[in-house]
């Protein structure tokens, strides 16, 4: 058994001594040996058998494998860290990873719902809550955060992301790699974070999962890098490559992507690990058979292979053949050796194999507390007519839909690993806010989908009892009948967004549009609480419905949170970070386009000759930055400290905002950015700062930014990041499509 204590040593005597310390062991290492430090299997037959008996066990033994992913509990973790360290020849620790992607145990809302706060400070907390309960629970690496920009509603995976912005989709990429890896992953409940999908995944063709991706160099660095190299720049110790393909040869295997811009210009300095069994795909993508695959993959940078054992089934061979030499295998094991030395591995295998923390530290009423606190803000309030939000408390409600009785159904994707029974409905919420005094009558009212295989399909791990179709649309009118106001709770089921989820109909089911149609038709006030993990078309819900709390997926605590929100306990402050089209058609359509030589002038009717749509509007319905409030916020002028600035000087913005409702409130105060002229064509707007404040009804803030020549940058056609002189457009306002705009000019 191998140990060093490291105690007292400054950052370069540490790099150094980590240096001898793997030079050291890969000294007495056999080639097969490395290799099996570039493993990862999934635990798979673990996850209900035995351990001792696994064939995994077996090549852990055999100094076979570097880590392990998918095992749950911390007593099957400890026996497998137990048999790396004592029982194979080198007892050289695993890593052991887990997609813990909005939390563990306690579930926060899936990551477009976090990004919706525009809260970082709350992300990191959510972050290193999952962080804490993670390693109470054995596990010391998590494949988050998902930084991919995606602007397509279709891809499903867009539900894991921050949405369709480059600036803020870096911020919240550096608050989840500071909450999951705390003080440099230091501490017992700090572990390593894997950013990923590297790269572009996200603008998967047709938003098709796993499809191609081809996109020009300026597009890359302008719209799609950011998130990646802010959550590198804050000290990600690993990235995942992506499925896709880019410029045609799949991210895995693409030595630009993996070794020139991620570590030759960003100096990303920790390991790369593939997506699951992606070397293997290469043979489905037309690229490679898996001999090859694995050449290419570890010729690129790719340092540990993710299930398909590409590398322990034919790197030996590809050195004895002479297609690879043994240092760049030696180079890929030394990353993984140096990841596991810097969490503390070597010192401490069994850091995180601490079985009392297992018992106090997972789901724990304190960390579902800010779970619920989190889920609040994550709601967008999109639509409130009349304000008939919040309730009063002493309305009779109707509730229906098929998503308001289901609590396996509150976490959307990426919640295998919790205890769905633990959590609590809408209906469960609502009846615990409002006592017995007040009536609520639940009906169904619908299925997800009228037909059963696409529900089936739709559903997945997560099943809804199928019901009637008429008897269920009877019971649901006849609730409404004896209620003042229908609350319907529809949209998508937790497992319609994720991991291969793409759909072509980004509306809401048809069985449950129709009990939508049907309860517009009472006369009475619909309330819709919209589930969804992606960006939906709701052009008939928002023409009749008198009100839309778009809640995604809220987590284990969302049913308090939900009820919080509507009873008026909490004020909405959520808003978009993704672009709701009118129609499929729009799609993708995001803020930060841009403009064309033919820009639409008129957006209400059809300009021949323009760039527009015959049948269509250019603008989505709901935009960028959106989102209501209880209260009411009224804009004043901004001002600018001076109209020109040079290149050392900096621009003062401010703007009062007021809050003239009735309600305290929270305002997210955007400001946006236009280069009018530059050497590669700039979006219309770009955000680039904004601030979130706290405004006591009657109160006014003024709220300002500081904007220097740095927030004026872009990657040039050279690749430069750069800024030339010239004219800008500053806007600043409520969200992105209502903006004061002022002018300044960038000098010499
Ligand atoms: C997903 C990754 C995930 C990995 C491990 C893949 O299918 O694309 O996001 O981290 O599985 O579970």
């Amino acid at each position: 058994m191998l140990l060093i204590l490291l105690t007292g040593c400054t950052a370069t005597d540490k790099d150094a001594k980590m240096e001898r310390y793997i030079d050291n062991l890969i000294s007495r290492m056999t080639l097969r040996e490395k290799i099996g430090q570039m493993t990862l299997p999934t635990g798979g037959d673990l996850v209900s058998g035995s351990v001792k008996n696994s064939e995994l066990s077996e090549s852990i033994r055999k100094g076979e494998v570097g880590g392990i992913l998918n095992v749950k509990g911390v007593e099957k973790i400890s026996e497998l860290q137990r048999i790396a360290v004592e029982e194979s020849r080198l007892g050289i620790p695993l890593i052991v990873g887990a997609d813990v992607v909005h939390g563990y145990e306690t579930i926060f809302p899936i990551p477009l719902a976090m990004s919706c706060s525009w809260d970082t400070t709350l992300i990191e907390r959510a972050a290193r809550i999952s962080a804490i309960e993670a390693s109470a629970d054995g596990v010391s690496w998590t494949y988050s955060p998902m930084v991919d920009i995606c602007r397509d509603a279709r891809w499903g995976r867009t539900a894991e992301g921050a949405g369709e912005d480059p600036y803020l989709g870096s911020l919240i990429a550096s608050a989840y790699v500071r909450g999951y890896q705390g003080d440099n992953m230091k501490g017992d409940d700090e572990i390593m974070s894997c950013v990923k999908h590297f790269a572009l995944y996200g603008a998967s063709e047709s938003g098709r999962d796993y499809n191609v991706v081809d996109m020009s160099r300026n597009r890359m660095y302008n719209g799609y890098f950011a998130p990646y190299k802010a959550a590198v720049d804050a000290g990600a110790g690993s990235v995942m490559s992506s499925f896709n393909t880019v410029d045609g040869i799949p991210a895995t295997a693409n030595k630009w992507l993996l070794t020139d811009v991620l570590r030759n210009e960003w100096g990303f300095d920790g390991f790369v690990v593939t997506d699951y069994n992606s070397i293997d795909e290469m043979r489905m993508h037309g690229y490679a058979g898996l001999k090859e695959a694995s050449a290419r993959a570890l010729i690129a940078g790719t340092d540990m292979d993710m299930v398909s054992y590409g590398y322990m089934k034919t790197l030996e061979e590809s050195v004895k053949d002479g297609r690879i030499s043994e240092s760049l295998i030696d180079k890929a094991c030394r990353r993984i050796l140096e990841a596991k030395y810097r969490l503390g591995l070597f010192d401490n295998p069994y850091k995180y194999c601490d079985v009392l923390r297992a018992k106090t530290e997972l789901f724990t009423p304190e960390h579902r507390q800010v779970a619920r606190e989190i889920a609040a803000k994550t709601f967008v309030l999109m639509k409130n007519k009349d304000n008939i939000l919040p309730l009063k408390g002493n309305e009779r409600i109707a509730l229906v839909g098929p998503l308001a009785d289901a609590r396996n159904n509150m976490c959307g994707t990426w919640s295998m690993g919790c205890e769905t029974d633990e959590h609590i409905s809408v209906y469960d919420g609502l009846k615990r806010a409002v006592g017995a005094d007040v009536s609520i009558r639940y009906a169904k009212g619908s299925n997800i989908y009228y037909d059963a295989d696409t529900e089936k399909g739709a559903v997945g791990i997560r099943p809804l009892e199928r019901g009637d179709d008429a008897k269920m649309l009877k019971e649901a009118l006849d609730a409404a009948s004896s209620s003042d106001i229908i609350i319907a709770a529809v949209g998508e089921c937790s497992e319609m967004s994720g991991e291969s989820a793409s759909r072509s109909d980004i509306r809401i089911p048809d069985a449950q549009r129709s009990l939508l149609k049907a309860l517009f038709g009472t006369g009475k006030p619909v309330i819709i609480l919209l589930f969804t993990g992606r960006p939906l078309d709701l052009s008939l819900e928002s023409e009749h419905a008198a009100a839309i709390l778009n809640v995604w997926f809220g987590g284990s605590e969302a049913g308090d949170a939900i009820a919080n929100v509507l009873y008026g306990k909490v004020n909405p402050s959520g808003r978009l970070t993704t672009s709701f089209p009118r129609s499929i058609g729009q799609v993708p359509i995001y803020y930060n386009h841009m403009n064309t030589g033919r820009p639409d002038s008129d957006d209400t009717k059809f300009n021949r000759y323009g760039s527009n749509y015959i049948d269509e509007s250019n603008t989505p319905l709901y935009p960028f930055g959106y989102g209501l409030s209880y209260t009411e916020f009224k804009y004043g002028d901004v001002c600018m400290s001076r109209d020109t600035i040079s290149f050392n000087e900096k621009l003062e913005v401010t703007v009062p905002v007021t809050n003239n409702g009735n309600y305290d409130g929270i305002e997210t105060v955007q400001l946006y950015i236009r280069d009018l002229y530059a050497d590669v064509c700039r979006p219309v707007k770009e955000l680039r700062s904004f601030k979130q404040v706290f405004i006591p009804r009657g109160k006014t803030e003024n709220v300002s930014f500081i904007l220097s020549v740095e927030d004026l940058k872009y990657y040039d056609s050279t690749g430069n990041f750069t800024v030339e002189s010239g004219d800008f457009d500053l806007m600043v306002g409520p969200n992105s499509s209502n903006v004061q705009c002022k002018h300044f000019y960038l000098s010499k």
